[in-house]
C-alpha cells in the first residue's frame, strides 16, 4: 500500500468543515477592509524565496522542497505566500494601476520541518498583503483586521505581541552591536547554525531554537534601544491606534520573526493551550521587498495565519443534515427515484439516492444513520397509485404524496 508522505495530511469531514469555516470568515471579514482575493502559483523559482526570505534563514537553508525540473531550473514549492504575491504584484505591474493594493490569498504552503502537533510539512495559510502605504495607521488597521477575523472565529484566548525591527539604517547600528555581543561569546558554546549565523546574518541567532543558545542571548542588546526617531514615532503611533481600538498587546523586544524581509512593525499572535507551536499568526512591514525583487520602491505590510493551528482552536460541530433520502424498494422504481432526486436538488434540497434496491427497514436504518430529515419510499404499491410514501424521520409521521405533484415542483408537504 502506498502511504502519504510524513508531515502531509488527508482532510475529511468534520475537520475539513473547520477549514471551510476559516475560509468563509476570511472571505467575509477581509472585504470589509477592501481586500480582494488573489490566486498565485504554488511552484516558483527557488531564487525568489532565497532572495526575499533570505539566504541565511532556516526556511531557505533547511526547509524548502526544492528540485530541478526537466530543463535544469531550480524550483521550490512555496514555503510562504508573501514572496509569490510580491512577484505577482511586480510582474503584473499592479503598482501602475492603483496606488494602494490590498490582497489576500488562501492555500497550502510547504516547509520541510520536523512534523509535530501544529507543525506540518504541508500546511495552509490565510495570507494578507497591502502594497503602497507606509502609514502606521495601515499597520494598526491590518492588526485590527486580524483580531477581528479571530474574534469572528471565536478565538479569543490569545496574546498579540508586537515589536519594531527599525528601518535599514537603524538596523545597521543594531546589527553592529549584536555582532559585538556575539563576538564576545565563546564560539564553542554556540550551536553549529549560530556560528554561521553570527557571521552571515547576526539577527537570525535570535530565533535559534536551541535552549542553550537562547540562554546565552538573554542579555543580548535589543533592537528597540537602537531604532531611530522616525521608527520610534511610527511604532508609538501603531501602539496608540491599537489602544484606541481596545486591542490588547504586549511588546516583545525579542520578536524578530524568522524571515529576513521585515522592517519596522512586526507582530505575532500566540494562543494558549495548543502546545509548543503556539504562534497562530505572524506578520509585519516589509518596505524594501518590492524594490529588492525588481519592482518600484513600494512599501508593503501583511500577515499570515496558520490554518492547522486555528483548526485546533475552533470548536464547532456542523449540523450535517441531509434533507431527503430517496429509497427505491423495487427495481422499476429506479427511473422515478432518479428523476425525483434531481427535482429535489433543483429546489435546493440536499438529496441522496444510492440506486440500491433494499427493504423499507434497511433503507430507513440507513436514512437515520446519515441524518436525513425525510425518506421517500417508492415500492410496488406506490408505483401503482403514482404516489410516494414520505416519512418524516424526526416525528415518524408518514404521508402519501402524488408523484406528479413532486415532478411539478410542489414540495409544500415537506414543511
Ligand atoms: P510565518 O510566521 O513564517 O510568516 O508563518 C505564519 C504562520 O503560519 C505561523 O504563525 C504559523 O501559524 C503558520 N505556520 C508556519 N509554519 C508552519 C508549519 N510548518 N505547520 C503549520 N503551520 C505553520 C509568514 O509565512 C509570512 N509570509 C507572513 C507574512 C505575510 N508577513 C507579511 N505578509
Amino acid at each position: 500500500m502506498i502511504k502519504r508522505l510524513k508531515g502531509f495530511s488527508d482532510l475529511f469531514p468534520p475537520e475539513v468543515d473547520k477549514y471551510l469555516l476559516i475560509e468563509r470568515m476570511a472571505r467575509e471579514v477581509f472585504p470589509l477592509y477592501n481586500f480582494k482575493e488573489v490566486r498565485i502559483p504554488i511552484l516558483e523559482k527557488t531564487e525568489l524565496f532565497a532572495r526575499s526570505i533570505g539566504d541565511a534563514t532556516d526556511v531557505v537553508q533547511k526547509e524548502m522542497f526544492s528540485f530541478e525540473d526537466k530543463k535544469g531550473r531550480v524550483l521550490s514549492l512555496r514555503p510562504e505566500a508573501t514572496a509569490g504575491v510580491v512577484r505577482a504584484y511586480i510582474e503584473n505591474k499592479i503598482y501602475a494601476k492603483e496606488s494602494i493594493s490590498k490582497f489576500f490569498t488562501i492555500g497550502p504552503m510547504f516547509r520541510y520541518e520536523r512534523p509535530q502537533k501544529g507543525r506540518q510539512r504541508q500546511f495552509h495559510q490565510v495570507n494578507v498583503e497591502v502594497f503602497g502605504s507606509s502609514s502606521p495607521f495601515i499597520d494598526s488597521e491590518i492588526i485590527c483586521m486580524l483580531m477581528h477575523f479571530l474574534e469572528r472565529l471565536n478565538i479569543n484566548d490569545v496574546v498579540l505581541e508586537i515589536n519594531s525591527l527599525g528601518c535599514s539604517s537603524c538596523r545597521r547600528e543594531y546589527q553592529k552591536a549584536l555582532k559585538d555581543f556575539l563576538d564576545r561569546l565563546d564560539e564553542r558554546e554556540l550551536c553549529d547554525d549560530c556560528r554561521v549565523r553570527r557571521e552571515k546574518n547576526p539577527l537570525r541567532v535570535l530565533d535559534c531554537k536551541s535552549p542553550n543558545c537562547q540562554r546565552l542571548y538573554e542579555s543580548a542588546p535589543t533592537i528597540l534601544d537602537f531604532i531611530c526617531e522616525d521608527c520610534k514615532k511610527h511604532f508609538s503611533s501603531v501602539q496608540n491606534t491599537l489602544k484606541k481600538q481596545n486591542i490588547d498587546f504586549v511588546i516583545n523586544k525579542r520578536l524578530v520573526r524568522g524571515l529576513d524581509y521585515y522592517q519596522r512593525t512586526t507582530f505575532e499572535v500566540v494562543a494558549k493551550g495548543i502546545g509548543a507551536q503556539s504562534a497562530i499568526a505572524g506578520g509585519g512591514r516589509y518596505d524594501g521587498l518590492v524594490k529588492l525583487l525588481g519592482g518600484p520602491d513600494v512599501p508593503g505590510m501583511g500577515f499570515a495565519c496558520g490554518m492547522e493551528r486555528l483548526v485546533q482552536l475552533i470548536s464547532f460541530e456542523k449540523q450535517d443534515k441531509l434533507d431527503c433520502y430517496i429509497a427505491p424498494l423495487v427495481e422499476h422504481a429506479l427511473d422515478i427515484a432518479f428523476e425525483i432526486s434531481f427535482k429535489l436538488r433543483e429546489k435546493q434540497l440536499r438529496s441522496e439516492c444510492l440506486y440500491d434496491v433494499k427493504s423499507p427497514k434497511a433503507h430507513l436504518r440507513y436514512a437515520h444513520k446519515i441524518g436525513a430529515n425525510f425518506a421517500f419510499l417508492i415500492g410496488e404499491e406506490e408505483l401503482k397509485n403514482r404516489t410516494i410514501t414520505v416519512k418524516n424521520l424526526s416525528t415518524g409521521n408518514q404521508s402519501h404524496v402524488l408523484i406528479d405533484d413532486i415532478l411539478n415542483g410542489n414540495f409544500t408537504f415537506l414543511k
